[in-house]
């Protein structure tokens, strides 16, 4: 049984793509699975803290060791840990920012990649904590950026999703990317019907 963690992370509500269709998807996988479980949490209009002098004390500190400060400072932290732990599959709806993921969406990132609950530091360097976990990433990008493309060299979004994601422990992670949503609308229509195609096959892939 999956027990799904659904985020999303623009800061628009209707108009936005990426919660669009995040949204198609999890009401696609519901239909096919009523007996999983899915946690929301609308990270775009959530008040996340930024990485702070006694957030960094406590993350770098052992819980024994915690000043009653210190526990309160670490406290989103641990429920978001806990919450991102406990799922077994990711579905995250992450617009480009600047060729990167949004802001909020880094602090979110700064809050669950954690020594001793994510990753852990070992002799041969760093190990993820998380197996056997699935991840689904749907992206919204005005321009396009797939192999070959003038601009595909500046998409900082996949390889540093990967990289941050792998670093955990989850490795196995399906892309759609919702592109070319400023440019002409011929080329919008075409990137929305091409993502529609790839969220119905990965509702009966993943
Ligand atoms: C501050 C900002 C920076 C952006 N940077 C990029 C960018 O680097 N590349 C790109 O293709 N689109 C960029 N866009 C366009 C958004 O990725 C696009 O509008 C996307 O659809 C927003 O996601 P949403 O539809 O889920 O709200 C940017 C938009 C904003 C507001």
């Amino acid at each position: 049984m999956a027990h799904i963690l659904h985020i999303d992370s623009s800061p628009r509500r209707e108009n936005s793509y990426s919660r669009t269709f995040s949204n198609k998807f999890i009401n696609f996988w519901k239909d096919g699975h009523p007996e999983d479980t899915v946690i929301y949490r609308d990270i775009g209009h959530e008040v996340l803290p930024y990485m702070n002098e006694k957030l960094f004390k406590a993350m770098f500190v052992a819980p024994e060791e915690r000043s009653p400060e210190l526990v309160e400072a670490i406290k989103i932290s641990d429920i978001f840990v806990d919450e991102f732990i406990a799922a077994n599959r990711y579905v995250f709806a992450i617009p480009m920012f600047n060729f990167n993921v949004p802001a909020i969406f880094k602090a979110y990132i700064d809050l669950i990649v954690r020594v001793n609950r994510t990753f852990a530091v070992v002799p041969e360097g760093y190990k993820g904590l998380l197996e056997n976990k699935k991840m689904l990433i749907i992206t919204s990008r005005g321009d396009t950026y797939h192999s070959g493309s003038p601009m595909a060299a500046y998409d900082f979004q996949e390889p540093y999703l990967r990289t941050i994601f792998g670093f955990i422990g989850i490795t196995d992670i399906t892309f759609i990317h919702i592109d070319s949503l400023m440019g002409d609308k011929n080329a919008r229509t075409k990137s929305l019907e091409a993502a529609n195609l790839k969220i119905n096959y990965t509702v009966t892939n993943w």
